[in-house]
């Protein structure tokens, strides 16, 4: 399937840039590719959903509210978690300059793919093995580009929301331009999940 071979080509490029990650992950990835594909294309409805989301606040003059605010970033916060659930995954939103602590990087690939995402504006994502210490499978990683609709709160510091100001007194996620990096969807798949998947036909 084309998006399975072009996230293979994305990988062997990662490994290309990365020397010394691949010589420290197995030889073998443990991917299951219906899996995969299936994360690849529910982080893309993710992306979608958000942006069609901010979409809806365009063109509005009035500051949004707290109100305004649950209908973007909270509810694909919420949706990220239910397809975690739904399928066995952990599904987490990652960013350096984060708005919500909890979206800091967690751990040391998480920092590196981010790094790599910034570096490359020209890759989109990209999947890799668990890295030592962490449970054994794959994480599938997708980047998040900033839109003109998100400036309405990710814009400059000054113009961002007053609910913002008050609720995130940790925020680093203003000053983004349209087309930045900011952040990545984290799709980590344990092996045992897509063995049972592969047994029940998916
Ligand atoms: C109405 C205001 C608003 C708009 C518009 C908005 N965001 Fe957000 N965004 C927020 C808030 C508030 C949070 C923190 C949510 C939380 O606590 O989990 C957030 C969090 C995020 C996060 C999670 C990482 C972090 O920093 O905590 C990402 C990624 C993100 N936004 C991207 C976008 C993108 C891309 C767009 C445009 C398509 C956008 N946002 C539009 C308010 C907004």
């Amino acid at each position: 399937m084309a998006t399975s071979a072009a996230l293979v080509l994305l990988g062997v490029f990662l490994l290309g840039l990365a020397p010394s990650a691949a010589l420290a992950a197995p030889a073998e990835a443990p991917v299951n590719p219906e899996v995969l594909a299936k994360a690849v294309d529910l982080m893309e409805q993710l992306d979608r959903m958000r942006i069609g989301l901010a979409a809806t606040l365009e063109g509005s003059t009035e500051e949004p509210t707290l109100d305004t605010m649950k209908e973007v970033c909270m509810p694909v916060g919420r949706r990220a978690a239910a397809i975690g659930q739904e399928n066995g995954w952990t599904v987490r939103q990652v960013a350096t300059r984060y708005r919500n602590p909890d979206h800091a990087p967690a751990n040391a690939q998480e920092r590196q793919v981010i790094d790599l995402f910034s570096r490359h504006p020209q890759i989109q994502g990209l999947w890799q093995p668990a890295a030592e210490g962490q449970p054994a499978g794959v994480s599938y990683y997708r980047r998040i580009a900033m839109q003109p609709s998100c400036l309405a709160c990710h814009g400059s510091k000054d113009s961002r929301p007053s609910f913002v100001k008050e609720r995130y007194p940790q925020d680093r996620a203003f000053d983004f331009q349209p087309g930045d990096l900011r952040g990545m969807y984290a799709v980590s798949i344990p092996e045992v999940t897509q063995a049972l998947e592969t047994a029940t036909g998916g």
